[in-house]
Formats: C-alpha cells, structure tokens, sequence
C-alpha cells in the first residue's frame, strides 16, 4: 500500500512560488495499476517523484506498506529505492553505455545476484522485443527503442514498485499496448504500478484511474470490470 496524505508540493523560482503539489491525498493498494492522467503541469512527474522518493514534499507524509519514506535517512532511502523500478519522462540511460550496460547498472545497485544478471537482462530485453539492440548504445536506437530500454532497465531489478513516467509516449500503438500488458501483468503479481500518461488508451490495462488538475487530485478510482 502507498499511502499519500495531505503532500503538499513547492517549488522556489525567480518568479515566486509554484505550487505543484496542493494537498494530495491518494491510497494505491498493492498490485494496483494506477494510470495518473491530466494536463501537462497537473503535477504528475511531481507526484512520481515524491513516492519514488526522488524528492520530498514541502509538508505531508508518503508511506509505502506503513512506514514513512520522506523522512528516511539517506542510507534507508537508498535501500527503500532499489525495491523502485523507474522509468523516467527523459529515459536517463547512459548515452556511453550499451543498453546491456545500462540494465547492468541498474542491476549492481539491486541485490539480485551477479549470476543472475545476464538471463535477467536478455530475458527482459526479449520481452520488450529488443535483444538483438541489446550492444546498442542511447544514441544508436531510435526514440521508441531507448523507451522500451528504459522500461526493461526498470523491470530487471525485480521491483516492488514500479514508477512509470509516460512510458509509451515514443511508442506507436503497438509497442505501447505491448508496454501496457506488461505492466499490467505486474500488477498480477503483486507489484504495484503508478503510470503517468496522456494516453487514455492506458487505462484499459489500469486497474485504477487518477485524474490530476492543477496539482489536485480531481478524482482517483479503481475500474469496474466491463466499465470501459
Ligand atoms: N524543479 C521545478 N522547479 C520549479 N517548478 C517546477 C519544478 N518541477 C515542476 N515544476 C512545476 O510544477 C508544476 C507541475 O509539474 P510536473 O512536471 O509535475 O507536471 P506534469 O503533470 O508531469 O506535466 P507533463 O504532462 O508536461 O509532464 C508545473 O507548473 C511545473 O512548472
Ligand atoms: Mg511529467
């Protein structure tokens, strides 16, 4: 369970004060697939930042399964952190490093074992459908392929979480449908999902939906079977 009460989001700017998060109160079941939906500047990407433990809010409190993340000292914050899958707006690979090295990365950070690595990544580069650019470094895959490179980075680790920002919005329909079932497949497995997107296609693989307005939560639901 991700428990979000009462976070309240500022940030400092030369032009004042813009508050990104306004009293945000939200609680995702484990194994839910949340789609966060809303205009750009709703405060999405702020929202996956706080739960992810990226960035803290200025008040409010964040728990995942009860305890209390945003005031976690560095190290418990690390440790917290390696359980999180992220797949970031920009991607964030390593542009020198192949898409081999970048799970890898991602990998020696986690506690899976070092044997494991290399099944772990050729196998979740084959679900994505990417093994053959598995040596392929950021700059030499297209927009869509260093996309699905970050989902696999995410997925590797074997998350308790994973934080999805916009992770189809460099696929075509197909690629993305294809994303979306397997987030959705986690879901299954108890591993809860948070997908920022401005596709409403998205929410057919959602268990639930939440919907942002001016960094408001407008409303946050979970999808009946056979509603959409
Ligand atoms: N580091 C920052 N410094 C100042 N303002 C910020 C910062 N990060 C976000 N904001 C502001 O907070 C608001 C919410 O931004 P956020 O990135 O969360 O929106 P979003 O819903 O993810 O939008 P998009 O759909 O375009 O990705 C915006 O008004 C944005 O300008
Ligand atoms: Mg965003």
């Amino acid at each position: 369970m991700i428990h979000v009460r009462d976070v309240t989001k500022e940030f400092n700017t030369s032009e004042g004060t813009v508050r990104a998060l306004d009293q945000v109160t939200l609680e995702i079941p484990r194994g839910s697939v949340v789609t966060l939906m809303g205009p750009s500047g709703s405060g999405k990407t702020t929202l996956l930042n706080m739960i992810s433990g990226l960035d803290k809010p200025t008040s409010g409190t964040i728990s995942v399964d009860k305890r209390v993340i945003n005031t976690l000292t560095v190290d418990e914050l690390n440790a917290f952190r390696r359980k999180i899958g992220f797949v970031f707006q920009r991607f964030a690979l390593i542009p020198t490093a192949s898409a081999y090295e970048n799970m890898e990365y991602a990998l020696r950070i986690s506690d899976i074992p070092r044997q494991e690595w290399d099944a772990r990544i050729m196998q979740t580069l084959a679900q994505l459908d990417m093994r053959e650019h598995a040596h392929h470094r950021p700059g030499e895959l297209s927009g869509g392929q260093q996309q699905r490179v970050a989902v696999a980075r995410a997925l590797a680790i074997s998350p308790q979480i994973i934080i999805a920002d916009e992770p189809t919005a460099n696929l075509d329909a197909q690629r993305g449908a294809a994303v979306l079932g397997l987030l959705r497949e986690l879901g299954s497995q108890h591993i809860t999902v948070v997908i920022s997107t401005h596709d409403p296609v998205a929410t057919k693989y959602a268990t639930h939906i939440c919907k942002m307005r001016g960094g408001h939560i407008e409303s946050f639901g979970p999808i009946n079977d056979g509603a959409l």
